[in-house]
């Protein structure tokens, strides 16, 4: 992964002779990223675990790596450490994670393919005559609130013969409290629960601290790693190379539990189960394992008069305990397993009809989507209110605030698609605090709270201040909903609130001040064409709002006629004095910007940006695309995938299908081992630090049109 990302970065730099050099030096490392099958690409992460934002494990493959040659890890690059063995007539072969045990032999199977759909990530592995299959599989339940707020995922591990003949096959995997931290310091304890039906390892930090987080990880809760107890399953708690050394001898474990708590670090202790499959043949024999990190409360969520109210899982509304939380999720594997192949074909046949390179990139954006949400009620055991459901989101990476707007609205399509009822549990913690009248600001607040889980709103008015941005995402985003599905609650309860929001646009959207957008990384601008306009359409929207839903046809009017004429100012603002694209900022010849906000009158269906503009700024994409993409603005070379797909909801087939490419490209460049970075350089590929971030919802925007 290091030499190949030196070579890269050796061919940026300028000469001839250097780029050629990094070609052949590339090509040299081909064969390893080929050496199995990548179906459909080898992506920079692929997703294992990967449910909320605190179950998060990735496999950093965009070098080349295989199951088997490097360690799971936490979004972040923390490792969590997940091993895996089997044993075949004897022979001990690794096929999952990096472990080194002394003292006893072992073999690494070899990879042989690699596969990633919408919910699963598929490796399959030789063991000597034993063709071995991992299955991670983190199912997305878009309409089952109870089954999508389990925070668990599956990994199903599958053996067959390959040479015609039976041979005797263990299975073992084993976890480390790596699961728990990135800080291998702090202590930890675990006890092991066997009952007849399931044998279930729970570990947890000895120091809870409720709603606590420490580099990304939350510091409350547990860890439950879980099998079912099959005739033949064996488990064990104890150092990792004295677990792992058992098992790569005798193919079972000793059934024997460590309770020498301590340090995550201090002779690794690690929670193993394996089965003892007996005689495989051709016919694939498999099991399955479960693990699930789950905290209660979830998240805190400010109430009136500054009170607060600690928020539980939506699942708790049909459970009562995690241990029938856990025997429901593993004897529903093959039902949860055959939902999940069809929401993988349903995306699948949806996006090929624009291109294949949409579909990988489709596939590669959902479970990080759904992966930085969880969804929760109000109540307690016995008296849960589920009328009172609310998701949360963490931004992820840029940084950790909760339910942030414009992190909304990139991400908004994955909801739509698939069920537009979760844009309104995302809307309503933002509305709700916001009609509480805490939030001093006049336009609409950024996100509800600095750091996840704590929705604490902003009642200082100190949020990182995005005025035109959030407030037309606003607008934008409930008429959006109200249009998807009919239902006119929140244009109706939370109408004067988006009243204000609309005149806050009217008043200062057409020269926006030297304020932040989302592209904050960038800086404050005066004046931004692609800002204004969002704002703009934000005010259309409230007239729509208004005529069609709450039927005050003379206020729609005059909002109206206020957008149409904002309009035309904007055009001779926005657009450079050539006529020939949009500017930056009003005044700037020298800029161009990418105009992903002229998507938003594509996504409401208003028909209100002049297909003239559409036309010049299409040209001007396709003339002045780098390798990966168009950049956002003229102040850096970044791009943004999930901008550009919503972009191309507004530009001709042969510029969309541009922005496609480049992204897949980008994708599959090996540059980026991280989970799918949402801003990389359109040149050089370099990727910000944008990682794992939900905003690749917005990669379905297309299947929205
Ligand atoms: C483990 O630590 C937690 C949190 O401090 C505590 O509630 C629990 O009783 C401990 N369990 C064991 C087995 O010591
Ligand atoms: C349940 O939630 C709804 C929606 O927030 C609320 O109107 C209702 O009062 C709540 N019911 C109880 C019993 O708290
Ligand atoms: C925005 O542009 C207008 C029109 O050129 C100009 O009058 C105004 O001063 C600019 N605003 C800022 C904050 O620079
Ligand atoms: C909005 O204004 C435009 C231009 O004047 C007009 O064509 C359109 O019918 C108006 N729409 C509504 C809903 O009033
Ligand atoms: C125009 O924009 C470019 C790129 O952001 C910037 O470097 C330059 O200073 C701007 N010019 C003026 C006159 O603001």
């Amino acid at each position: 992964m290091q030499r190949w990302y030196h070579r890269l970065s050796l061919s940026t730099m300028v000469s001839t002779w250097n780029l050629a050099l990094s070609i052949f030096l590339t090509l040299s490392v081909y064969p390893i990223v080929s050496a199995w099958t990548s179906t459909p690409f080898n992506p920079p992460s692929y997703p294992l675990a990967v449910r909320t934002p605190y179950l998060s494990t990735w496999l950093p493959s965009g070098s080349g790596a295989a199951l088997n040659d490097v360690w799971p890890q936490f979004w972040t690059g923390a490792i969590t450490g997940w091993a895996g063995f089997l044993v075949v007539d004897g022979d001990a072969y690794s096929f999952l994670g990096d472990p080194d045990v002394s003292g006893a032999a072992f073999a690494k199977a070899t990879q042989v393919s690699a596969e990633f759909t919408s919910t699963q990530s598929i490796f399959t592995l030789k063991a000597g005559s034993i063709e071995v299959t991992a299955t991670f599989f983190s199912p997305i339940e878009p309409t089952d609130l109870v089954k999508q707020s389990i925070p668990f995922s599956y990994l199903s591990v599958s053996a067959a013969s390959t040479d015609g003949l039976s041979h005797i096959v263990s299975v073992y995997t084993d976890i480390s409290g790596e699961w728990l931290t990135s800080n291998d310091a702090l202590t930890i304890n675990w006890t092991t629960t066997a009952t007849a039906a399931v044998i279930t390892h729970q570990s947890q930090l000895e120091t809870q601290t409720v709603y606590g987080e420490s580099a990304d990880r939350i510091l409350q809760g547990s860890v439950y790693y879980s099998t079912e107890n099959l005739a033949g399953t064996t488990y064990q708690t104890g150092q990792d190379i004295v677990v792992r050394a058992q098992f790569i001898n005798n193919g079972v474990l000793s059934d024997t539990v460590d309770t020498n708590y301590r340090a995550v670090s201090d002779d690794w202790p690690v929670f193993a189960l394996a089965h003892l499959l007996g005689d495989v043949t051709s016919t694939p024999q498999s099991v399955v394992f479960s693990i699930g990190q789950v905290r209660d409360p979830v998240i805190e969520y400010i109430q009136q008069d500054n009170t607060f109210e600690g928020r539980s899982y939506y699942f708790w509304s049909a459970y009562s305990t995690i241990a029938e939380v856990i025997s429901d999720f593993l004897s529903d594997y093959s039902a949860a397993l055959s939902r999940a192949n069809s929401l993988d074909e349903t995306l699948q046949a949806a996006s090929a009809s624009i291109s294949s390179s949409y579909t990988d990139i489709v596939a590669l954006s959902m479970r990080q989507t759904f992966g930085a949400t969880e969804l929760t009620i109000s109540g307690s055991p016995g008296a849960w209110n589920t009328s009172d459901t609310l998701m949360f989101l963490k931004e992820i990476s840029s940084d950790g605030n909760v339910n942030t707007v414009d992190v909304i609205m990139p991400a908004w399509p994955a909801f739509m698609y698939l069920n537009p009822a979760l844009g309104k549990y995302l809307l309503l913690p933002l509305l709700q605090y916001q009609a509480t009248g805490q939030y001093p600001n006049l336009y609409a607040c950024h996100d509800m709270g600095a750091s996840y889980p704590i929705a604490n709103g902003h009642n200082l008015g100190n949020d990182e201040p995005m005025p035109i941005e959030e407030s037309g995402n606003m607008l934008n985003m409930a008429l959006d909903y109200t249009q998807r599905t009919g239902d006119t609650s929140l244009v109706t309860t939370y109408s004067s609130l988006f009243t204000q929001w609309a005149d806050y646009l009217v008043a200062n959207t057409l020269f926006p001040a030297d304020q932040l957008a989302t592209t904050d990384f960038d800086g404050a601008l005066p004046n931004q064409t692609n800002l204004a306009i969002k704002g703009i359409i934000g005010i259309k929207a409230m007239s729509v709002i208004l005529s069609t839903y709450l039927h005050d046809a003379s206020s729609a009017s005059t909002y109206n006629s206020t957008a149409e004429s904002y309009l035309k100012t904007w055009q001779t603002f926005g657009i450079s004095t050539d006529g020939s694209h949009l500017i930056l900022e009003y005044g700037n010849e020298t800029t161009e910007v990418l105009g992903y906000n002229l998507a938003m009158d594509a996504l409401l269906g208003l028909d209100f940006m002049p297909a003239s503009v559409k036309s010049l700024q299409s040209t001007w994409y396709e003339n002045n695309m780098a390798l990966y993409g168009f950049p956002i603005d003229s102040r850096t070379t970044y791009t943004s995938a999930q901008w550009m797909i919503w972009t191309g909801m507004t530009t001709s087939t042969s510029v969309q299908n541009g922005f496609i490419d480049a992204i897949r490209s980008w994708l599959s460049s090996g540059l980026t081992s991280t989970p799918f970075g949402d801003r990389f350089e359109d040149d050089t590929g370099a990727n910000s630090g944008n990682e794992a971030r939900p905003v690749v919802g917005g990669n379905l925007a297309l299947l929205l049109l």
